[in-house]
């Protein structure tokens, strides 16, 4: 997988691919990560590529020509995909990571200031948001992107933790305890220490199911449940109706 970002800021993105399991990633040539500085694409002398929207208004836009030749020049498979990082995209989701992490190439484009000039949407496959908030530029969201569609790639991380992992099946993952047993008179449930597989693996499944219900309920209309998760949550809230 090739990660090609087109930022005005590629320096924010060095302690990042340098950090951790992107870095591992990019070592083991799991990812190839480029940054590409949107100024070398200005037609400007110098290197301008925003300025004032047409029919007036605050601030400033970035133009139309640099990002036209930055992607003719990046996309030369049309299996490469050009994303425009943007407040007013799609979500990012784990399941559209998920999507994302199968393809060969992604663009990422990141805007600034009032964003990009319109145009270049008939050139973008897609536009993604990552929550409903704007920040003041797509460098972070393109990150957010990076990692969670690297970590995803086979062999990035190990595939068994991952399967577990909140949301990637739907549910919130279980809560997890490691050492010491007991500090301060917090404890560790019982039932982790007992060796119990069988009971620990229902434990776990009842505490997702629970932590999901709680948390974030939203998630459920979109899970296909087994009898048993069915059961389990029919459980809770019975239980959670007796309970006031
Ligand atoms: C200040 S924002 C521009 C917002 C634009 N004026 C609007 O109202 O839609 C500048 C850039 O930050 C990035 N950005 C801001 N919020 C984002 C979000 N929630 N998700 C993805 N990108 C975002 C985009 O690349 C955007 O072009």
């Amino acid at each position: 997988m090739i990660i090609d970002i087109v930022t005005l800021f590629p320096e924010f993105f060095e302690p990042f691919l340098k950090t951790s399991i992107i870095k591992r990633a990019l070592e083991a040539n799991l990812v190839q990560i480029n940054t590409h500085q949107l100024r070398d694409y200005s037609h400007n002398k110098h290197k301008k590529v925003d300025d004032t929207p047409y029919g007036g208004g605050a601030g400033m836009l970035m133009q139309f020509p640099p990002f036209y030749d930055v992607i003719k020049k990046l996309k030369k498979t049309s299996d490469a995909k050009v994303i425009m990082l943007s407040p007013q995209g799609i979500l990012l989701t784990q399941k559209k990571a998920t999507e994302l992490s199968k393809e060969n190439h992604l663009i990422l484009l990141c805007g600034h200031y009032e964003g990009i000039d319109a145009r270049v949407e008939q050139l973008i496959d897609e536009e993604i948001s990552i929550g409903d908030y704007v920040l003041t530029g797509g460098e972070i969201p393109a990150m957010i992107l990076t990692d969670a569609v690297t970590r995803l790639i086979p062999e990035v991380i190990h595939e068994d933790s991952m399967a577990e992992d909140s949301l990637q099946k739907g549910w919130l993952k279980y809560p997890q305890y490691t050492k010491p047993e007991t500090y301060k008179g917090y404890q560790v449930p019982e039932v982790l220490k007992s060796g119990n597989h069988q009971a620990i693996e229902t434990w776990r499944k009842v505490q997702s199911i629970q932590s999901t219900y709680q948390k974030r309920p939203d998630l459920i209309k979109d899970i296909e449940l087994s009898d048993l998760e069915k059961k389990i949550l029919d459980e809770i809230i019975q239980l959670k109706k007796s309970n006031g």
